[in-house]
């Protein structure tokens, strides 16, 4: 039994740290509970991501209510497509354009991050790299031969491949990390970081928007918990004091 165990740990271990290819995922560090940062990261999910993938599970008017946002500033500054307060976020792009486009459509964005992680979101919008043999000039690290252009490149720059040494099959050249360019972008590299942050954090949220309610709801019933047992051992001192 001790063996199975350790084996399937084994086994286990290296899969959650490690994406396609040997690539060591980045920490993303996202917290739900970080209100002004999933304001930040709603606002670029809109701008930069609502054009190409929609995510039809999440209402606007859920959005406003759980990121603290006025109805109306969420129809001013979230809303560019037409859509009323209480639709859901779809997209404008048609799946066939999609296709015709990017050889693949955009997928919906709703739950995305629970399925690959919170992890392997932020290392994939860290990870483009140009590369001019793509038909959309770029590639990613975890994510080889992407369908997606690198939508934030204004905020970044464009990164250039690290190739390391004898890292390819028979021992050719493989790409093992990117390199930022210096002033490449309206942003520095720790802004960059901090807006894919933000913007995984918003996607984190909204493959389960509950999860902050929830857990600000457990620490309660933990505190209502203890002071119950407080009451009760003191109850029970009350009505033993008596007996001897
Ligand atoms: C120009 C259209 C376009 C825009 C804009 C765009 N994407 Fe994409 N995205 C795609 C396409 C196409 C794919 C599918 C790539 C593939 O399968 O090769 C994709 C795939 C993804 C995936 C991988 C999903 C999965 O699980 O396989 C993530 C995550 C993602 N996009 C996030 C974003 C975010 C965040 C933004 C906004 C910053 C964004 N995308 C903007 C076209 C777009």
């Amino acid at each position: 039994m001790r063996k199975i165990l350790l084996t399937l740990l084994l086994l286990a271990a290296p899969v959650a740290a490690l994406a396609a290819d040997g690539v060591p995922l980045m920490k993303a560090h996202v917290d739900v509970t970080d209100i002004p940062s999933l304001q930040r990261g709603a606002k670029l999910f809109v701008n930069y991501c609502a054009g190409c993938h929609s995510a039809k599970y999440m209402r606007f008017n859920r959005i406003a209510a759980d990121l603290q946002l006025p109805e109306d500033l969420v129809e001013q500054y979230l809303i560019f497509t037409g859509a009323k307060i209480g639709d859901t976020m779809t997209t404008v792009m048609s799946p066939q354009d999609a296709e015709r486009w990017f050889g693949v459509a955009p997928p919906d964005l709703s739950l995305t991050a629970r399925r690959r992680g919170a992890d392997w979101v932020y290392t994939y919008l860290n990870s483009f790299y140009r590369d001019d043999s793509r038909p959309v000039g770029v590639n990613n690290l975890i994510f080889p031969d992407v369908g997606m252009p690198h939508v934030l490149w204004e905020l970044q720059g464009m990164p250039m491949p690290v190739y390391g040494e004898n890292s390819g099959p028979e021992g050719g050249l493989r790409v093992v990390g990117v390199r930022v360019p210096e002033n490449g972008g309206r942003l520095s590299e720790r802004e960059y970081r901090e807006a894919t942050r933000d913007l995984t954090n918003f996607l984190v949220y909204m493959s389960e928007p509950i999860k902050a309610y929830r857990q600000s709801l457990g620490v309660k019933v933990l505190v209502f918990l203890l002071v119950l047992l407080v009451l009760t051992v003191l109850l029970k001192r009350e009505y033993w004091k008596d007996v001897h």
